[in-house]
Protein backbone atom coordinates (compact mmCIF):
# COMPACT_ATOMS: atom_id res chain seq x y z
CA UNK A 1 0.00 0.00 0.00
CA UNK A 2 1.20 3.16 -1.07
CA UNK A 3 1.62 5.80 1.79
CA UNK A 4 -2.05 5.19 2.55
CA UNK A 5 -3.93 7.99 4.69
CA UNK A 6 -6.95 6.29 3.98
CA UNK A 7 -8.10 3.61 2.28
CA UNK A 8 -11.61 2.95 0.95
CA UNK A 9 -13.23 -0.04 -0.86
CA UNK A 10 -11.72 0.62 -4.20
CA UNK A 11 -9.24 3.48 -3.74
CA UNK A 12 -6.07 4.85 -1.50
CA UNK A 13 -5.63 8.61 -0.35
CA UNK A 14 -2.61 9.34 0.05
CA UNK A 15 -0.21 12.46 -0.62
CA UNK A 16 0.13 14.57 -4.00
CA UNK A 17 3.75 14.01 -4.71
CA UNK A 18 5.64 15.26 -7.85
CA UNK A 19 5.24 12.48 -9.73
CA UNK A 20 1.54 13.15 -9.97
CA UNK A 21 1.85 16.41 -12.15
CA UNK A 22 1.03 14.28 -15.19
CA UNK A 23 -2.30 13.55 -13.81
CA UNK A 24 -2.98 16.90 -12.12
CA UNK A 25 -2.19 18.11 -15.80
CA UNK A 26 -5.04 15.55 -16.99
CA UNK A 27 -7.25 16.39 -14.61
CA UNK A 28 -6.53 20.30 -14.51
CA UNK A 29 -6.05 21.09 -18.78
CA UNK A 30 -9.93 20.08 -19.27
CA UNK A 31 -12.50 22.73 -19.41
CA UNK A 32 -15.47 20.56 -18.43
CA UNK A 33 -13.20 20.03 -14.59
CA UNK A 34 -13.46 23.91 -14.51
CA UNK A 35 -16.66 24.38 -15.85
CA UNK A 36 -17.98 25.42 -11.83
CA UNK A 37 -14.43 25.76 -10.65
CA UNK A 38 -11.70 27.88 -11.55
CA UNK A 39 -13.06 28.18 -14.66
CA UNK A 40 -9.26 28.28 -15.59
CA UNK A 41 -7.57 25.47 -17.13
CA UNK A 42 -4.29 25.05 -17.19
CA UNK A 43 -2.00 24.80 -20.19
CA UNK A 44 0.92 23.39 -19.07
CA UNK A 45 2.20 20.39 -16.83
CA UNK A 46 4.65 23.04 -14.99
CA UNK A 47 1.72 24.50 -13.59
CA UNK A 48 0.22 20.98 -12.37
CA UNK A 49 3.43 20.81 -10.25
CA UNK A 50 3.88 24.10 -8.97
CA UNK A 51 0.46 23.25 -7.51
CA UNK A 52 1.90 20.08 -5.89
CA UNK A 53 4.69 22.21 -4.88
CA UNK A 54 2.13 24.32 -3.15
CA UNK A 55 -0.10 21.73 -1.72
CA UNK A 56 2.85 20.02 -0.28
CA UNK A 57 3.65 23.25 1.79
CA UNK A 58 0.15 23.27 3.25
CA UNK A 59 1.48 19.21 4.22
CA UNK A 60 4.50 20.53 5.84
CA UNK A 61 2.51 23.54 7.53
CA UNK A 62 -1.07 22.71 8.22
CA UNK A 63 -0.89 18.08 8.73
CA UNK A 64 -3.58 18.57 5.55
CA UNK A 65 -4.46 19.76 2.35
CA UNK A 66 -5.92 18.21 -0.93
CA UNK A 67 -5.04 14.52 -1.07
CA UNK A 68 -4.54 12.29 -4.32
CA UNK A 69 -7.03 9.38 -4.56
CA UNK A 70 -5.31 6.48 -6.41
CA UNK A 71 -7.18 3.59 -7.74
CA UNK A 72 -6.01 0.59 -5.91
CA UNK A 73 -6.72 -2.10 -8.64
CA UNK A 74 -4.73 -0.25 -11.28
CA UNK A 75 -2.65 2.51 -9.28
CA UNK A 76 -3.89 5.26 -11.65
CA UNK A 77 -4.34 8.40 -9.94
CA UNK A 78 -8.05 9.26 -11.08
CA UNK A 79 -8.08 12.89 -8.60
CA UNK A 80 -8.11 14.75 -5.24
CA UNK A 81 -9.92 15.12 -2.69
CA UNK A 82 -9.76 15.90 1.08
CA UNK A 83 -9.30 19.37 3.45
CA UNK A 84 -7.55 22.92 2.81
CA UNK A 85 -7.60 24.96 5.88
CA UNK A 86 -7.64 28.14 6.49
CA UNK A 87 -7.89 28.76 2.14
CA UNK A 88 -8.86 32.72 1.39
CA UNK A 89 -11.43 34.18 3.26
CA UNK A 90 -15.19 33.67 1.77
CA UNK A 91 -18.83 34.08 2.91
CA UNK A 92 -17.13 35.85 5.90
CA UNK A 93 -15.33 32.84 6.89
CA UNK A 94 -11.74 33.01 7.66
CA UNK A 95 -10.49 30.72 9.56
CA UNK A 96 -12.29 27.48 8.51
CA UNK A 97 -11.41 23.67 7.25
CA UNK A 98 -13.05 23.11 3.80
CA UNK A 99 -13.46 19.71 1.91
CA UNK A 100 -13.05 19.55 -2.13
CA UNK A 101 -12.72 16.90 -4.90
CA UNK A 102 -11.98 17.04 -8.07
CA UNK A 103 -11.83 14.24 -10.57
CA UNK A 104 -10.58 13.15 -14.13
CA UNK A 105 -13.49 13.38 -16.15
CA UNK A 106 -13.54 9.57 -17.28
CA UNK A 107 -14.14 8.53 -14.25
CA UNK A 108 -17.33 10.97 -13.03
CA UNK A 109 -20.40 8.91 -12.60
CA UNK A 110 -19.10 5.85 -10.67
CA UNK A 111 -19.39 7.22 -7.32
CA UNK A 112 -15.85 7.90 -6.67
CA UNK A 113 -16.38 11.53 -5.00
CA UNK A 114 -19.05 9.91 -2.92
CA UNK A 115 -16.86 7.04 -1.61
CA UNK A 116 -13.52 8.91 -0.62
CA UNK A 117 -16.03 12.11 0.04
CA UNK A 118 -17.28 9.81 2.75
CA UNK A 119 -14.34 8.60 3.92
CA UNK A 120 -12.79 12.38 4.59
CA UNK A 121 -14.97 13.51 7.23
CA UNK A 122 -14.79 9.89 8.88
CA UNK A 123 -11.15 10.16 8.94
CA UNK A 124 -11.12 14.35 9.93
CA UNK A 125 -13.60 13.55 13.05
CA UNK A 126 -11.60 10.65 14.60
CA UNK A 127 -8.03 11.66 13.92
CA UNK A 128 -8.24 15.16 13.39
CA UNK A 129 -9.34 18.55 15.61
CA UNK A 130 -11.82 19.91 13.31
CA UNK A 131 -15.34 20.32 15.34
CA UNK A 132 -16.52 21.52 11.75
CA UNK A 133 -15.93 21.72 8.29
CA UNK A 134 -17.56 23.12 5.31
CA UNK A 135 -18.28 22.28 1.67
CA UNK A 136 -19.16 25.34 -0.79
CA UNK A 137 -20.64 24.74 -4.77
CA UNK A 138 -21.78 26.53 -7.63
CA UNK A 139 -25.40 26.84 -7.12
CA UNK A 140 -25.57 24.84 -10.40
CA UNK A 141 -23.27 21.99 -9.76
CA UNK A 142 -26.05 19.91 -9.46
CA UNK A 143 -23.48 16.51 -8.76
CA UNK A 144 -21.22 18.50 -5.63
CA UNK A 145 -24.26 19.99 -4.16
CA UNK A 146 -26.20 16.38 -4.32
CA UNK A 147 -22.99 15.20 -3.34
CA UNK A 148 -22.36 17.48 -0.44
CA UNK A 149 -25.95 16.63 0.81
CA UNK A 150 -25.33 12.94 0.61
CA UNK A 151 -22.29 13.18 2.55
CA UNK A 152 -23.79 14.52 5.60
CA UNK A 153 -23.30 18.03 4.79
CA UNK A 154 -26.03 20.60 5.78
CA UNK A 155 -27.37 23.52 4.09
CA UNK A 156 -26.20 27.23 5.91
CA UNK A 157 -26.66 29.63 3.39
CA UNK A 158 -26.19 31.12 -0.67
CA UNK A 159 -23.09 33.19 -0.88
CA UNK A 160 -21.31 35.23 -3.68
CA UNK A 161 -17.68 33.82 -4.56
CA UNK A 162 -15.75 35.54 -7.31
CA UNK A 163 -19.46 37.10 -7.74
CA UNK A 164 -21.13 33.29 -8.85
CA UNK A 165 -23.72 32.13 -6.11
CA UNK A 166 -22.81 29.45 -4.14
CA UNK A 167 -24.10 27.19 -1.49
CA UNK A 168 -22.65 26.85 1.80
CA UNK A 169 -22.66 23.65 3.96
CA UNK A 170 -21.35 22.71 7.08
CA UNK A 171 -21.07 19.29 9.22
CA UNK A 172 -19.96 19.37 13.22
CA UNK A 173 -18.15 16.40 14.41
CA UNK A 174 -20.94 14.80 16.90
CA UNK A 175 -23.92 15.08 14.57
CA UNK A 176 -22.12 13.75 11.41
CA UNK A 177 -20.54 10.88 13.55
CA UNK A 178 -24.06 10.05 14.86
CA UNK A 179 -25.49 9.89 11.39
CA UNK A 180 -22.23 8.06 9.74
CA UNK A 181 -19.68 6.91 12.07
CA UNK A 182 -19.00 3.83 13.24
CA UNK A 183 -22.27 2.08 15.69
CA UNK A 184 -21.45 0.35 18.84
CA UNK A 185 -23.98 -2.74 19.72
CA UNK A 186 -25.78 -1.00 23.16
CA UNK A 187 -24.97 -3.46 25.97
CA UNK A 188 -27.58 -5.37 27.23
C1 LIG B 1 -18.51 16.88 -9.05
C2 LIG B 1 -17.66 15.62 -9.18
C3 LIG B 1 -16.59 15.66 -8.11
C4 LIG B 1 -18.54 14.40 -8.96
O1 LIG B 1 -17.71 13.25 -8.95
P1 LIG B 1 -18.29 11.78 -9.25
O2 LIG B 1 -17.23 10.80 -8.86
O3 LIG B 1 -18.82 11.73 -10.63
O4 LIG B 1 -19.50 11.71 -8.22
P2 LIG B 1 -20.29 10.41 -7.76
O5 LIG B 1 -20.30 9.42 -8.89
O6 LIG B 1 -19.75 9.94 -6.44
O7 LIG B 1 -21.73 10.98 -7.44
C5 LIG B 1 -22.39 11.81 -8.33
C6 LIG B 1 -23.80 11.98 -7.78
O8 LIG B 1 -24.34 13.18 -8.30
C7 LIG B 1 -25.54 12.89 -9.00
N1 LIG B 1 -25.60 13.86 -10.07
C8 LIG B 1 -24.85 13.90 -11.20
N2 LIG B 1 -25.19 14.98 -11.92
C9 LIG B 1 -26.15 15.63 -11.22
C10 LIG B 1 -26.89 16.83 -11.44
N3 LIG B 1 -26.70 17.59 -12.52
N4 LIG B 1 -27.81 17.20 -10.50
C11 LIG B 1 -28.00 16.47 -9.38
N5 LIG B 1 -27.32 15.31 -9.12
C12 LIG B 1 -26.41 14.92 -10.03
C13 LIG B 1 -25.39 11.46 -9.46
O9 LIG B 1 -26.63 10.87 -9.72
C14 LIG B 1 -24.71 10.86 -8.23
O10 LIG B 1 -25.62 10.67 -7.18
P3 LIG B 1 -26.17 9.21 -6.75
O11 LIG B 1 -24.94 8.36 -6.52
O12 LIG B 1 -26.93 9.47 -5.50
O13 LIG B 1 -26.98 8.74 -7.90
C15 LIG B 1 -17.00 15.51 -10.59
O14 LIG B 1 -17.99 15.67 -11.55
C16 LIG B 1 -15.91 16.52 -10.81
O15 LIG B 1 -14.75 16.28 -10.50
N6 LIG B 1 -16.28 17.70 -11.35
C17 LIG B 1 -15.34 18.76 -11.64
C18 LIG B 1 -14.81 19.41 -10.38
C19 LIG B 1 -15.89 19.90 -9.46
O16 LIG B 1 -16.89 20.47 -9.89
N7 LIG B 1 -15.67 19.67 -8.15
C20 LIG B 1 -16.59 20.08 -7.12
C21 LIG B 1 -16.36 21.48 -6.77
S1 LIG B 1 -17.51 22.03 -5.52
Amino acid sequence: MKNAIIETERTIIRELVPTDGAGMFELDSNPNVHRYIERKPVESIEQSKKTIIAIRKQYAKIGVGRWAVELKETGKFIGWTGFKANGEPINDLSDYVDLGYRFIEDYWGKGYATETGIACPNYAFTHLPYEKIYGFADVNNGASNHILKKIGFKFENKFLWDETPHYCYSTARDSWLDEFGPKTSPTI
